[in-house]
């Protein structure tokens, strides 16, 4: 698979990754064993990147990852995970003590003394104005807790503040067919700079799939269920933000864009890893099939311009009143 350099780290990772939320909780049921046979799909279709967080199934997400890779060691998997999300969203959290204490429980988890890369995990707005924050992460660095850090952000502008502090290595953004405002200011930074974009919820939760209809339901245990209005976190995560049944209707529309051999899900993944500037796009799986699929995505024809300016159209027309002036 097509590898590209993840901005600041370096280090070469595969243009399609793995988003690793399924296997930790909040998307129902995962057992391990299915969890195991995702990562081991994803490995052997070639990707080498994986994602994931602290707070995934509270640690679960990290540990199945870590158990995994160590019966890998021929696999060469960059791992991203992310911390802040354990405490209560206050910016006086974000210390260098506890950054110490959560990487410490990161490395556990995965098994490793220095982590590939560390991502804030969707922090508090005044976090990115305060120089204690980055220097406690340049200090995590230079104790090689940590091999780089970057940031996961909500919104565009908290995407250029990350962007302009000259140690952050990668900045990870919703960027989708439903979610097109990164392309205007965004990732043009970021590219100018040298900060990988990692490109995350990229089948929109699911909907790009063209699956779903409006009677749908998901499991109890599914934010698709749970935080549908934003109940439990930024109501951005779930669906890309866009209205459910609003959703369905334009990913019927956006599945006749598929071009022959493809699925819409695939489509949506050559959209994005075509945009420039894009590094790495993160689809979850819950199957090992889909993980196939996603996978096979990068070896997709680039989408020709008509197809282009049919996602942009279908976003002016549909999408664009419910999420551009909110993310
Ligand atoms: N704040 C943050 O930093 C943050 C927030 C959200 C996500 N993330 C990261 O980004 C990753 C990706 O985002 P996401 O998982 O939220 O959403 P997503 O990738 O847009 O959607 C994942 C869902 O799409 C469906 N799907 C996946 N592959 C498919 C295929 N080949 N064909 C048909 N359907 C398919 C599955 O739905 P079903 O379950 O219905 O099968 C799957 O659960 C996460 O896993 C996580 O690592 C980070």
């Amino acid at each position: 698979m097509e590898q590209r350099v993840l901005g600041r780290t370096g280090r070469n990772v595969s243009v399609i990754g793995l988003g690793t939320w399924q296997l930790g909780a909040d998307w129902g049921d995962v057992s391990v064993e299915d969890a195991k046979a995702v990562l081991d799909a994803a490995v052997e279709a070639g990707v080498t990147f994986f994602d994931t967080a602290d707070v995934y199934g509270d640690g679960r997400s990290e540990q199945v990852i870590g158990e995994y890779l160590r019966g890998r060691p021929d696999a060469d998997v960059f791992v991203a995970t992310k911390m802040g999300r354990r405490a209560s969203l206050d910016p006086a959290n974000y210390t260098l003590a506890n950054f110490r204490a959560w990487t410490d429980r990161s490395r556990a988890n995965l098994g490793v003394d220095t982590l590939d890369l560390v991502q804030l995990h969707c922090p508090p707005t005044p976090v990115y104005s305060s120089d204690e924050v980055f220097d406690a992460l340049d200090t995590l660095v230079a104790e090689k807790r940590i091999a780089a850090y970057g940031v996961s952000v909500e919104t565009c502008d908290e995407a250029l503040t990350a962007i302009a502090r000259p140690g952050t290595a990668s900045v990870q953004i919703i960027l989708n067919p439903f979610r097109l405002k990164p392309l205007e200011r965004v990732l043009p930074a970021a590219a100018e700079a040298g900060v990988g974009i990692i490109a995350r919820v990229p089948l929109a939760s699911g909907l790009l799939s063209g699956r779903y209809t409006k009677d749908t339901v998901f499991a109890a245990n599914d934010h698709r269920t749970f935080n549908r209005h934003g109940e439990a976190f930024d109501q951005g995560e779930t669906f890309s933000g866009v209205d459910f049944a609003t959703g369905v209707e334009a990913a019927a529309e956006f599945a006749e864009l598929a071009p022959e051999g493809a699925t819409p899900a695939q489509t949506a993944l050559r959209w994005i890893v075509q945009q420039p500037g894009v590094t790495s796009v993160i689809p979850g799986a819950r199957s090992p099939e889909q993980a196939r699929a996603n996978a096979a995505a990068a070896a997709l024809a680039p989408l020709p311009g008509a197809t282009l300016e049919a996602v942009r159209d279908l976003y002016d027309r549909r999408i664009r009143a419910q999420v551009h002036d909110r993310w």
